[in-house]
């Protein structure tokens, strides 16, 4: 593998880190704020980027590439409300999908096909995510300062979670 594509593979392998972290510091606070709903989701969310993490890690050293453990720096921990942690969601993801789009550059320029290849499941992967956190930011929209909508929002969201991991599951 050549070292500028593994460099930009392993700069990927940090963000899905980071991103991990980020999704598991809001799922404490939502924990600790009474939201056990969005606190799944959000823990669930945060192993997802895990594993797309791992799933980098993996890839770099099969092709004989060094994949690099990154350090990773604590996230913020404290969120006014829903709505500021899930329009953060939405604009992390919308980077992590220009920051894929980038990799899958160099990889074309470079001529690597194999890695190419392997990044249209972020790629598709990405696709979903935004879309999930857009339907999510449009329901807090419609609920506003509800209480009771809010708390609907919190019972339903760890199953808009399950559901769409299941469709994941079954493709
Ligand atoms: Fe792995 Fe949410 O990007």
């Amino acid at each position: 593998m050549k070292k500028n594509i593994n460099d930009a593979l392993n700069k990927q392998v940090s963000l899905e880190a980071e991103s991990s972290h980020i999704y598991l510091s809001m799922a404490s606070w939502a924990e600790r704020n009474g939201f056990q709903g969005v606190a799944d989701f959000l823990y669930q969310h945060s192993d997802e980027e895990r594993i797309h993490m791992l799933k980098l890690i993996k890839f770099i050293n099969e092709r004989e590439g060094n994949a690099i453990i990154p350090a990773i720096q604590q996230p913020k921990a404290n969120y006014k409300n829903l709505v500021e942690i899930f329009q953060s969601i939405l604009n992390h993801e919308i980077y992590v999908t220009s920051e894929i789009n980038k990799l899958v550059e160099i990889t074309l320029k470079e001529k690597d096909f194999t890695t190419h290849h392997f990044l249209q499941w972020y790629v598709s992967e990405q696709l979903e995510e935004e879309a999930l956190a857009r339907q999510i930011n449009d329901k807090l929209k419609l609920i506003g300062s509800d209480k009771m909508g809010l708390y609907m929002f919190d019972r339903d969201l760890a199953r808009l979670r399950t559901a769409d991991t299941d469709t994941k599951n079954s493709e």
